[in-house]
């Protein structure tokens, strides 16, 4: 048993007493609280300052975007009306070159329309003096005829341009009729044989079908083979082959000429269908007006077909086939 001594010494208020303890531990933690509390009321205050600083800067920026939006906004209305106006001043323009292209074509039209009656009288006098109506030295006579064949020559350009000019301004119209290609073909390699200046020329013709009716205008479409023979001859080299083809491709009738002669370069290919374009290596070799494509390239796109060219023609590294279509008839041509 525990004994109760009368004279134990009775406990303190002070540092070891728990409840002071307790107090000076509960005073320091409020202390302590408070002094976060003020840190915490100083930190929102400064936080708050900061943000109004960055709304005010936001607000400022938004001023700034608005004035900037507003002066793009301006600078757009402004380059879109000089965008307009240089619009409309080219439109004008544009009208104006095309009224002046319009008068220019009108214009060589009429000269070259003009020279024809000049020229046939040229011819007419040409004519009565190679012949034999009067006695003329030798010399003299071979000189007539040369101007009598070159005014014959100037003559077919005449024609060939006024053509050309007709058919680009749509006054021409064809009139297809069932026409026989095959026979058309070989009557103009016959023909063609007996005039090639001189050339060793091999015809070679291989039709794909026995039979070939096509829609078109007789002379018109005879005048574009000629002139694809013609050019075959011209640019072949003597003693070649040129190969004549007809058969049937996309349910149309193709026609194609090939020479063996040098290759047409790519980049001219497109436009030797063009008014007066010559490859220019040819043009300093050989004669002629850079007509005679144009005038192929109209009449056939006038009977609804098309034209073109191919070169080098495999399996060689040279060559030209040039091919034009025609719509298929179903039937024959009336005798
Ligand atoms: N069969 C061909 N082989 C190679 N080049 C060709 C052939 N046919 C045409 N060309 C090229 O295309 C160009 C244009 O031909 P196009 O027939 O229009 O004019 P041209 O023959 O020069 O003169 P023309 O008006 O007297 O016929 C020619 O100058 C030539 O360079
Ligand atoms: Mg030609």
């Amino acid at each position: 048993m525990t004994e109760i001594h009368k004279d134990q010494p009775k406990k303190k208020l002070g540092a070891d007493c728990p409840e002071s303890a307790c107090r000076d531990q509960f005073e320091s933690t409020l202390k302590k609280y408070e002094a976060r509390l003020r840190q915490l009321q100083l930190e929102i205050v400064s936080r708050r300052e900061e943000n109004e600083k960055i709304v005010a800067e936001n607000l400022k920026h938004n001023d700034e975007l608005r004035d900037l939006n507003e002066a793009l906004d301006q600078k757009v209305q402004e380059r879109t009306i000089e965008l307009e106006l240089a619009k409309t001043d080219a439109e004008a323009q544009n009208e104006k070159l095309k009224e002046i292209g319009t008068s220019k074509e009108a214009l060589m039209h009429m000269v070259v329309h003009d020279m024809k009656n000049p020229l046939t009288a040229i011819l007419g006098t040409l004519g009565l003096c190679r012949g034999n109506r009067f006695q003329l030295a030798a010399d003299v006579k071979g000189l007539l005829v040369d101007a009598h064949v070159q005014s014959v020559k100037l003559l077919c350009m005449v024609e060939e341009i006024l053509t050309i000019s007709r058919m680009q301004s749509k006054e021409f119209e064809v009139k297809p009729e069932p026409m026989d290609m095959v026979g058309l073909v070989q009557q103009s390699m016959s023909m063609m044989s007996l005039t090639t200046g001189g050339k060793k020329i091999f015809f070679r013709f291989e039709p794909a079908v026995t039979e070939l009716y096509v829609l078109g205008d007789y002379p018109t479409i005879e005048r574009v083979l000629n002139n694809f023979m013609n050019n075959a001859i011209k640019y072949a080299p003597s003693e070649s082959e040129i190969v004549l083809e007809v058969g049937i491709q996309d349910n149309m009738a193709e026609i194609g000429v090939t020479n063996w002669g040098d290759a047409i370069p790519m980049e001219h290919q497109d436009r030797i269908f063009d008014q007066f374009y010559r490859v220019k290596a040819d043009a300093a070799k050989y004669s002629g007006t850079g007509l005679g494509l144009t005038f192929c390239r109209l009449a056939i796109h006038a009977h609804g077909g098309s034209v073109g060219v191919q070169s080098p023609v495999p399996p060689k590294d040279h060559g030209a086939k040039f091919f034009f279509t025609l719509p298929l008839s179903a039937k024959p041509p009336e005798v």
